[in-house]
């Protein structure tokens, strides 16, 4: 897959899944613009001059569109963009019966809403440059539901397969294709949950039909593909990195 020269934004790129993309970009010469809450990781050093960091949040549209602008500034054009922002608050995500609805509420706008807003700002100046792709990351958790259920986390994650189909279409003629990953469960800090307890880990390593947990460099190499110009006829769809859970009964 060739990626030189190419210009991209990673959301969620502090820690977990977005960090890895961020740096298999760098890696295959793409100019990476950098985005998370969480200060900036220290592998980055050995970048520099191809990579920008942005520490803030994703559902200020100001400072989104001031990182969309930085991000054309810099490296002159914007062909990719990656959202793998996302919140799973164990405890607090819970049945919309019992949710506090603020809870709701802010779930709803750094799950979703954060990739509207990326979107809304990245799609203008991917069109300018030609063309280009998007990859949302969403969640298996968006197809079903739990007797134990983050209701909020499962539908914000539905809204980003639909929301990514419609900017599918919408954006088609423009050279732009918009896909999402659906990934099971994946080591990273989001599951934290699982650090010193072997038999809860044990237990959704049994549930995964490939008998193990996923990695974040398994939704890595599953973006880099979409994004890629090998998938040059792949947009509007969804593509489970899950060990086979979806498809169990
Ligand atoms: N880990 C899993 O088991 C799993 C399963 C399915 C889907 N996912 C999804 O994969 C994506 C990546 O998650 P991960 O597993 O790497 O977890 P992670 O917690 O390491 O990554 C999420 C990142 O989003 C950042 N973030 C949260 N709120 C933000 C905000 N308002 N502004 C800017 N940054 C913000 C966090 O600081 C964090 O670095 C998420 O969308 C998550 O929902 C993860």
């Amino acid at each position: 897959m060739s990626f030189k020269g190419k210009s991209a934004i990673v959301c969620g790129a502090g820690g977990g899944t977005g960090l890895n993309i961020a740096i298999d970009l760098l890696d295959r010469q793409v100019n990476v613009s950098m985005v998370d809450l969480k200060p900036q990781p220290d592998s980055l050093n050995e970048h520099i001059g191809r990579v920008q960091y942005f520490q803030g949040d994703v559902t200020d549209e100001k400072f989104v569109k001031d990182v969309t602008h930085q991000t054309v500034s810099k490296f002159g054009h914007l062909n990719y963009l990656v959202n793998a922002t996302g919140v799973l608050w164990f405890g607090q995500d819970k049945s919309v019966v019992d949710i506090d609805i603020d809870t709701w509420d802010r779930v709803m706008e750094i799950n979703l809403k954060s990739f509207a807003l990326t979107s809304r700002y990245a799609i203008p100046a991917i069109r300018k440059s030609g063309g280009g792709a998007l990859v949302h990351i969403a969640s298996i958790d968006a197809l079903r539901g739990d007797e134990q259920p983050q209701d909020a986390y499962g539908a914000s994650k539905a809204g980003v397969i639909r929301l990514s189909k419609s900017l599918a279409i919408q954006f088609a003629k423009d050279g732009i294709r918009s896909n999402t990953i659906l990934p099971g469960p994946v080591l990273s800090p989001m599951q934290a949950r699982w650090d010193g307890d072997p038999i809860a880990f044990d237990a959704i390593e049994r549930h995964v039909p490939l008998g193990r947990v996923g990695q974040t460099q398994d939704i890595a190499n599953a973006c880099l593909f979409l994004l890629s110009d090998e998938a040059s006829f792949i947009t509007g769809t969804e593509l489970a990195v899950d060990g086979g859970c979806l498809a169990k009964p």
